[in-house]
This record gives C-alpha cells, structure tokens and sequence, in this order.
C-alpha cells in the first residue's frame, strides 16, 4: 500500500524539478518580481558583524532590483525555538518569550539602524508562522513522508544538528575532559536515543541531485554547489524532525502529538514559507525566492529544505546564494574569545554607510574574511573620503563652480573623436569609455553577488576621473577668458556626470551616501533608477537635462576622513556607553 503511494510522490517530485528552471525564469522575467531572504538570527546571543554582513548582502540585492524596475519582497528576522534558545533562557532565568522579544528587538534596531530595507520582518513564535509550520508539517505527514521512528546518534546542540560517525571527532574541552565534536564547527555533541517523528529524507538523494544538475545556479559559487554534490554521493539517511517535548518544550507542538516537538529546522526553514504567505497566497512570490546564506548552514538549506519542500509538493528555491565568514584575527568570533565585533557600536563609529561599504567591498564569497579596525581605517578613507569625496568636493566647491550649477558641456572642446588639436587627450577618451561601460560591468556582478567586484570596478573608475581633474588643473583655468571658462565648464560636467553614474550605482551599498551625493548634484528621485543611467548625453549630441540646473544646497562633506585618535576615542565613549546600558 505504502510503497505505491510514495512512488506517486516521487514521480510528482520528478515533475517539480523539471518544471522548476522553467517556471523561475519566466515568472521573473514576465512579472518583476524577486523575492529575497535573509537567514533568520539565533536569538542566544546579541548580533555580531557576521550577521550584519548576511542582511547586508542581501539587502543590496533587493536594493538592486528595486533599481531595476522589480517589485521586491525581503525577509528577515529572529529565529527563536529549540533546545539551544531554551537552555539560554534558562541560563539567563528569563521567560523564554520575553527573553527571544529582547534579542530579537536587538537584531531588528540594528537592522533599522543599518538601512536593511527588509519588508518583513519575522519571528518564529508569531502565530501566523506557527499555522504556517503545522500545515507544512501535516503536508508531509499526509504523503507518508513522517513516520514515527527511533533515533541514535550524535547531536550538537550549538548547531541544533544531527551529525554521523563521521562528522564527529575527540577533543579536549576547557576543563581537560575528553568530549567528542563537530568536526564542521568544533562543537560539543552529545549521543541521544530518542523516538520521535523521522523524515523519508533518505527518498530524495536521486532527485536531489537531478535538481543540482539540471539547475547549475541551484548553489552559487561553483565551488559551493560541488560541494552539495560531493555529500549526496554518501548515504543520506532519514532525518529526525521532532524531539520529546521532556527534552525540548520551546518549540511548536506536532500537531496531534503534544508529546513531541517540532524540530527547530524544519520550524525555522518554514519562516521562508510564511513570510511568502503559505498556505495560502504563496505561489507569486515562492516561485521567484532566492536565500542568502552563511556556508555553515548550506546543508540545512540545500539538502533538507529542498527535500521538505519536494515532499510538500512545492516549487524549489531559485538560488541558495552563500557566503564565507567574517573572523576576528583568524578565529571565529565567540564571547569566550572575547574578540566579538559589535555592528552597531563600529557603526556608530565609522558610519552605517561606511560599515556597509567595507563589509561589501571587503568581503568575498569564497573565502573567510578577517576584521580588523584599521583595515576599515584604510579603505573608508581611501576611496570614501579621500577618492570619492574629494571629487565631488572639488568639482561642487564655490572657486571651481561659482554659480553652483551643472555646467555647460561644450562639444567644440570636447569633439567626439581625439585630434591633435583639441585639448582632451586619449586618457579623457579611455576615462570616457571605462565609465560608459561601467554600468554593464557593475550590473554583472552585482546579479552574481559579486559586489566586491563591482565596487572596485567602480572605485577605478573614480580614480581615473580623478586623474582626469588633475590632468586638467580646471583651478588654474582664467573665467574672464571665454574658452578657458568654457572648457573649465566641461571638465566640471564631465567629472559631475561620472559622480552622477558612480552615486547611482552606489545606491544599493552606500544609499545615504548616494543620496547625498545625488542631491548635490541636483539629481531628482526619478533620475536615479538604473535606466536614467545613460551617461554624458551631451558628447553623444544629445540634451542633458541636468546641465544648467542648480546644484543641491548640502555642503556637507560626503564622508569624513576618519582619523586613529577620534576613532579610538569614540570606541570608548561607545564601549561605556555601551556597559552603562548593560
Ligand atoms: N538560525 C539559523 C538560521 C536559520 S535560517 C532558516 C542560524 N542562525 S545564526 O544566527 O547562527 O546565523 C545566521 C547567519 O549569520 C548565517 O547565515 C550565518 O552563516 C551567518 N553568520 C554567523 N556568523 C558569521 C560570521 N562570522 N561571518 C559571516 N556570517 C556569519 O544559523
């Protein structure tokens, strides 16, 4: 009975992975929608950089779209059942409720804080979410893909995973005892026996891996991708998906067992499912969801929820994007190492911006990062202050621009091929070109999640027009002279025209820098998507409707230079403050 039942699941799990390319694409490219999430937060502890880093990337995403006309939905938020928040709420001898509302109000001010452009924000003990799982679960159940069984094995309770004989190593804890770990994460495990509710996970090896190969950006990087592959070549045995509720009682009930509950992963991967309105009005935006993801959690996503969603009968994610770690002097961060870097104090320090700026253009997808302060020091200076400001500082400053407009360009002095005679040199022209295509090379790498490409693409290119200025010394150019002052005007509206494109491709990084820098230039709302892009009309023949138009009344530096003694002097202040709270 029970086996022809669990074919019909697989045939029709075999129809969902080979509609699945299909339907992604059409639907994003017919409607403009894009759907991105962020992992939700273990609330055991307050937000460090790391977290930051994955809202930031995704957050530039959503920015990103939104620039290219998509309608966008972004979730994140806190991830608040299981054995590991239990036992922190026990240690800290809170209600387990009032202290997940605490650490999770903490995540969502430094979001707030940090310009995450969320549109939702969930937690996994809101009633909607609760309704969500149990219907996700009895969905499961009713296809014959939950069975009561009993498990053996290790678990570790930090990573709130079941590991094999494999994936467990010996070690020496802190006080000399002989404890084995997680050979992936260095966590303690513990052995338990349990009965609880199993998962067929075992089933979906074959179709698992039909998905990998038919949809090459499943898992992006490459090398990420590989990796699922490579463990799907093992056995992948049944999962357990509840615990005894004796063990664990923060959590969600199964539904008609009360003696069981819901394992953590499964309620935590369900968020994606609910902020996408599961059971009910999901399709829309399910069809077009993409997640982004530390590489500690790429089993739970590109294994177990594939397979929980094939079960359910649903369409698979479009791409599980993942990222590395951010460490601190070469470790992990941890409060017992005490090398924990807090987002919301160095932002307050070097700027919301300029911590975005750095983590995007800092960090790499494929591999961990180290933080230091004074590689922060370095790069924001470099092309925040220094690089990007500086120009705009000199090209808007009241000696160079004294009526405080976007000047003329004049085409006589600026002619579209380079002569002997004109007195823009094959530099300028290769300046131009370099800036002209870098709104293609940008918007290649931020669709592959490669920001920190796009901003050093873009950071070249602020270099050049630098250059460009200085090759030109437009501060040595006499006004009263009629082509001095003409030719004066078209360095500056070249140079405006290259801030204008480098502000707009800026916006989904640095969007209160980019804003600043726009309104300098007197650019409107409506001039900043990405099809307003279209750079220098002017040399092209064409009208610029920025030329002639008032400069914005700001003149506040774009950034501002950040030097060792203040930055050490505000940590300070921020570290007191920070304990005077405590
Ligand atoms: N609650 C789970 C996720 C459930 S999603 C259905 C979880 N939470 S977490 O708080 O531990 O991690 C959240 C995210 O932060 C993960 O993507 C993780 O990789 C990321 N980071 C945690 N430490 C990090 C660094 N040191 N560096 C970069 N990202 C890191 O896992």
């Amino acid at each position: 009975m029970k086996i022809p039942f669990l074919l019909r699941v697989v045939r029709s799990t075999q129809k969902i992975i080979r509609a699945q390319s299909h339907i992604s694409s059409n639907v994003n490219q017919d409607e403009k929608k894009f759907f991105i999430t962020t992992p939700i937060f273990y609330v055991n502890a307050s937000p460090h950089i790391g977290h930051l880093y994955s809202a930031v990337v995704a957050d530039c995403q959503s920015r990103y779209k939104q620039l290219r006309g998509f309608q966008t939905k972004f979730s994140t938020g806190t991830d608040e059942h299981g054995l590991k928040i239990q036992q922190a709420a026990e240690a800290a001898s809170e209600d387990p409720l009032l202290f997940c509302t605490n650490v999770s109000q903490k995540f969502k001010h430094l979001f707030n804080t940090c310009s995450i452009s969320c549109t939702d924000y969930i937690r996994t003990t809101e009633q909607r979410h609760y309704a969500s799982v149990e219907h996700f679960w009895s969905a499961l159940k009713d296809k014959g893909l939950i069975y009561k069984g009993t498990y053996e094995g290790w678990y570790s309770t930090p990573d709130e995973s079941f590991l094999t004989a494999s994936q467990v190593g010996d070690a020496v804890d802190s006080s000399g005892e002989n404890v084995k770990i997680s050979l992936e994460s260095g966590h303690k495990v513990e052995w338990m026996k349990e009965e609880n509710y199993m998962f067929r996970l075992s089933m979906f090896r074959p179709q698992l891996l039909d998905w990998l190969k038919g949809n090459p950006n499943a898992v992006r990087p490459e090398h990420f991708h590989q990796a699922v592959v490579q463990w799907l070549q093992e056995d992948l045995p049944d999962l357990s998906v509840s615990r005894q509720k004796s063990r664990l009682q923060w959590g969600i009930p199964v539904p008609g067992d009360p003696d069981q509950t819901i394992y953590v992963w499964l309620d935590a991967l369900v968020n994606y499912l609910t902020v996408a309105g599961y059971p009910k009005n999901h399709q829309q935006w399910w069809s077009v969801a993409r997640h982004v993801i530390g590489k500690d959690i790429l089993k739970f996503h590109a294994i177990y929820w594939p397979a929980f969603l094939l079960g359910a009968g649903l369409p698979l994610p479009h791409t599980i994007h993942v990222h590395s770690h951010w460490t601190v002097g070469g470790k992990k961060m941890s409060k017992s190492l005490g090398n924990v870097v807090d987002p919301l104090e160095r932002s307050s320090v070097y700027t919301t911006d300029g911590m975005r700026y750095f983590l995007l253009r800092q960090g790499v997808p494929d591999t961990d990062c180290d933080y230091t302060d004074d590689k922060v020091i370095k790069l924001l200076n470099a092309e925040l202050a220094d690089s990007l400001g500086g120009l705009l500082n000199r090209c808007t400053a009241p000696a160079l621009n004294p009526a405080q407009v976007y000047p003329l360009f004049c085409p006589a002095l600026f002619p579209v091929e380079c002569t002997k005679q004109s007195r823009a040199v094959d530099e300028d022209y290769q300046m131009l070109d370099a800036v002209r295509n870098l709104s293609t090379t940008v918007e290649q790498y931020y669709e592959d999640m490669h920001v920190y490409k796009a901003l050093e693409a873009v950071s070249a290119c602020v270099r050049q027009t630098n250059g460009f200025v200085q090759r030109h010394t437009p501060w040595k150019l006499n006004r009263l002279d009629t082509e001095e002052r003409l030719w004066q005007d078209t360095i500056i509206h070249i140079a405006l025209e290259c801030l204008r494109i480098y502000g707009t491709l800026l916006q989904p990084v640095v969007p209160q820098i980019s804003n600043k820098l726009l309104s300098k230039l007197g650019v409107k709302q409506s001039e900043r998507s990405w099809t307003a892009l279209h750079f220098l009309p002017r040399f092209h023949g064409m009208d610029c409707p920025f030329e002639g138009r008032a400069l914005g009344a700001d003149n506040d530096v774009l950034f501002n230079r950040l030097e060792r003694r203040n930055v050490k002097q505000k940590t300070k202040k921020e570290k007191a403050s920070k304990k005077n709270l405590e």
